[in-house]
C-alpha cells in the first residue's frame, strides 16, 4: 500500500474501499470483513449511507488493532450547522463504536456549512478527528472556505473518473495543498467503462484488468482513491495495483477519454431536490 501525507502530517492510505449503497447490516458487515481479509484498511462511509454500524461491527469483529484502520465518515447536510455537526459527529462516532475518526468530511457545501466546519475544527483540536475536510466542493467554494478558516481542509472528496477528469481542479488543489480524493473512480460502473476499447487495449498490453488500469491512472495523478465492489475477486484484483506503472504515453492516451462533463443546471437542481426531499417554491 502507498500512503499520502495530508497537509497536517497525517498519513492516509492511497487506496480504500467505499461502502455507499451497502445498506443491509449483515451483508455490509460481511463484505467489509472480506475486504479487511484482502488487506483493505481504509474505509469510506457517511451518515447518509446508514451503514456506519456495520463498519463498526466489522472493525470490532476483525480483531485487528483500531490504529491500523483509517476511517472516513461524512456529515450530512441536515446537520450543516455548528450544533448539528457536533451532534452528527457524535452519532457517527457512536455507531462506528470508535473514540476518534481519522477523517471527517462535510458531505456537501449546502446550508450552514461554515458553522459545521467550525465545529469540525473544534473536534479536530480536541483530537476527536485526526483530519478534517470537505466533499463535493467546487474550487471557488473551496477557495472561499480556506480563505475564512483557521484550519485548512486536508481533503476534498470529489467525483473523478476517466470520463470526468477535472484536470484544472486537480492542479488547483495541488497549488492549495489540499489532497484530492476520487469518488466513483469507475464512474459507478456506468458509461460501459469496463468495455471501453481504449482501456481494454491498454489493459491487454499490461496484462492487467481494466479496473486495475483505471485505479493506476488515478494513483499516478496523485489522487487518493475509494472504489466499491461487492465481489471478493474484484476487491483482490483492485488492491493489486502497486506493482506496475503506466507509461507517460498511456497516461496521455487515457487523458483523451475526458468528456469534460460537469453536471448541468437541470442535474444540479434535481440533485438539490433529492437532498432536501421537497419541491421548492419556484416549482422546479
Ligand atoms: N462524497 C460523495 O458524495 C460520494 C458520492 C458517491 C460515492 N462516494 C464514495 O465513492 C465510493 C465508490 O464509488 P461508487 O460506489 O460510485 O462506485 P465505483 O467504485 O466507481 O464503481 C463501482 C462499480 O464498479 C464495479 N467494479 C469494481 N471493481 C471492478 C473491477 N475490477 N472490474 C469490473 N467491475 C468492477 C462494481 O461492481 P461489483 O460490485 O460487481 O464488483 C460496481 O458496479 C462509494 O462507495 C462512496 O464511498 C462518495
Amino acid at each position: 500500500m502507498e500512503y499520502k501525507t495530508l497537509n497536517n502530517g497525517v498519513k492516509m492510505p492511497a487506496l480504500g474501499f467505499g461502502i455507499c449503497g451497502f445498506s443491509d447490516l449483515l451483508g455490509c458487515k460481511n463484505i467489509i470483513l472480506e475486504a479487511i481479509k484482502q488487506g483493505v484498511r481504509m474505509f469510506d462511509t457517511a451518515a447518509i449511507y446508514q451503514n456506519e454500524e456495520a463498519l463498526g461491527m466489522a472493525i470490532k469483529e476483525s480483531g485487528i488493532d483500531r490504529k491500523e484502520f483509517f476511517i472516513t465518515s461524512k456529515l450530512w447536510v441536515s446537520d450543516n450547522s455548528y450544533q448539528g455537526a457536533i451532534r452528527g459527529f457524535y452519532q457517527s462516532l457512536h455507531k462506528l463504536q470508535l473514540d476518534y475518526i481519522d477523517l471527517y468530511l462535510i458531505h456537501r457545501p449546502l446550508g450552514d456549512y461554515y458553522g459545521a466546519y467550525r465545529a469540525l475544527t473544534d473536534l479536530y483540536k480536541e483530537g476527536k478527528i485526526k483530519a478534517i475536510g470537505v466533499s463535493n466542493f467546487f474550487d471557488d467554494r473551496l477557495y472561499d472556505l480556506i480563505y475564512h478558516q483557521e484550519v485548512k481542509p486536508a481533503i476534498n472528496q470529489i467525483q473523478i473518473h476517466p470520463f470526468l477528469q477535472r484536470k484544472d481542479e486537480l492542479a488547483f488543489h495541488q497549488k492549495m495543498n489540499v489532497q484530492v480524493e476520487a469518488w466513483s473512480p469507475f464512474a459507478s460502473g456506468k458509461q460501459n467503462i469496463f468495455e471501453n476499447d481504449v482501456l481494454k487495449d491498454i489493459a491487454k498490453r499490461y496484462q492487467r484488468s481494466v479496473g486495475q488500469i483505471v485505479l493506476r491512472w488515478h494513483l499516478q495523478r496523485n489522487e487518493i482513491v475509494i472504489f466499491k465492489s461487492s465481489s471478493k475477486e474484484r476487491i483482490k484484483e483492485n488492491l493489486a495495483v502497486f506493482d506496475f506503472e503506466l507509461s507517460k504515453e498511456d497516461m496521455t492516451i487515457i487523458s483523451k477519454l475526458d468528456q469534460g462533463r460537469i453536471e448541468d443546471s437541470a442535474y444540479r437542481i434535481e440533485s438539490m431536490k433529492r437532498v432536501y426531499g421537497l419541491e421548492n417554491e419556484y416549482g422546479i
